[in-house]
């Protein structure tokens, strides 16, 4: 109810700005102490995968704070995880605005965003001054100049630098605004990037005394065989963990509506066949030796329920948080019987 009126408000603002007014307003409820009055914090049911005892199995995906600077107000709705980033080594600015759209008719976005971040050692400050004491999950991806011979170097980079930081570690290979970076999914080009990124959390996890979890996000768009090419080699790495899944570039369920031409990244609703279809194929390829992340398009209760019965083990949501607001939350929650 408060949320309705209040995205009835906010959504007369462009996108993006809505987005940094909402974070202000939130941060500032939170300081005062009153976020919880609005969204109470549900209790713990926890989830133990990959080592880590996750609170409840409903996660913020990435993207939504990339920086890391809205943690403790994000923190107190009582989300099982949450992941910032994508975090690239050196500061960026991103694509050019306008670059996030709403299409409320789909409950859809479309962004094209192109990782805009404070790089990677504003954000080590950022949640050197958080009070967030819950799962974190950091999103790591190369810079929009770096060459794809060279994307190895971004990724251990944001890897060596977060490693004290992080509970597990995103390598983001599948956003569609960052020129040439899904290439990086192809066969050889995967196998090396993740041989280079695993040699370097094996020397952190020496040097820390704990090996923390990496996980590969995939895009809904790949075909079949490049999808079973990325699986088999995130199997015979031993790579913790797959989120099915990132944006897609299809508009094939937009049903030509007039943002079928913007270009960029789809999410919401339109999202969540394709990207649970994705998820079904993952998990018969990878059985019980990956974690599953389930992302893209869950609205509802009823649509998180189908990405665990894909096979997921936990699930991420973005765009749905920003049409229903944190309640949605809950009636996951519900839906699952977790409180
Ligand atoms: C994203 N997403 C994203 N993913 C990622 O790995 N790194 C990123 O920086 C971003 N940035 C980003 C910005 C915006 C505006 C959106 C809408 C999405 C993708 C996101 O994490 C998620 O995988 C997809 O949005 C699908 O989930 P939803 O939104 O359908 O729940």
């Amino acid at each position: 109810m408060f949320y309705k009126l209040f995205r009835s408000i906010f959504f007369c603002l462009e996108a993006e700005k809505a987005h940094v007014v909402t974070f202000q307003l939130f941060d500032t409820l939170y300081r005062a102490g009153l976020l919880n009055l609005f969204f109470k914090k549900p209790p713990n049911h926890p989830v133990n995968v990959m080592g880590i005892s996750f609170p409840n199995p409903v996660g913020i995906a990435a993207g939504l704070d990339k920086n890391g600077a809205h943690l403790d107000a994000l923190g107190s709705l009582g989300f099982g995880f949450i992941e910032i980033g994508t975090v690239t080594p050196q500061p960026q600015d991103g694509n050019v605005k306008p670059r996030l759209f709403r299409i409320p008719k789909h409950e859809a976005l479309i962004n094209r965003m192109g990782f805009n971040n404070v790089g990677v050692k504003r954000l080590a400050l950022n949640l050197l001054q958080s009070n967030y004491t819950g799962i974190l999950g950091i999103n790591i991806g190369k810079n929009a100049n770096t060459s794809l011979e060279n994307a190895h170097k971004d990724y251990t980079f944001c890897l060596r630098e977060l490693y004290e930081f992080g509970d597990y570690f995103t390598i983001n290979i599948s956003s569609p605004n960052t020129n040439n970076l899904r290439k990086l999914q192809k066969k050889h080009m995967l196998k090396e990037l993740l041989e280079h990124v695993i040699k370097e959390r094996n020397i952190s996890a020496k040097k820390l005394g704990i090996k923390k979890p990496l996980l590969v996000k995939l895009s809904p768009d790949l075909h079949y065989q490049e999808l079973k090419d990325a699986t088999d080699i995130v199997t015979s790495l031993g790579i913790e963990g797959i989120i099915a899944t990132n944006t897609t570039i299809s508009r094939c369920y937009l049903e030509n509506h007039e943002h079928c031409d913007y270009q960029g990244g789809l999410s919401g609703k339109p999202l969540m066949k394709k990207s649970t279809d994705f998820l079904k194929q993952v998990s018969r390829e990878v059985g019980q030796s990956a974690t599953i992340i389930g992302a893209g398009g869950v609205t509802s209760g009823e649509d998180a329920l189908l990405k665990f019965r894909s096979g997921a083990d936990l699930i991420q949501i973005y765009t749905g948080l920003i049409y229903n607001g944190p309640s949605l939350l809950r009636e996951i929650l519900r839906k699952l019987s977790l409180r």
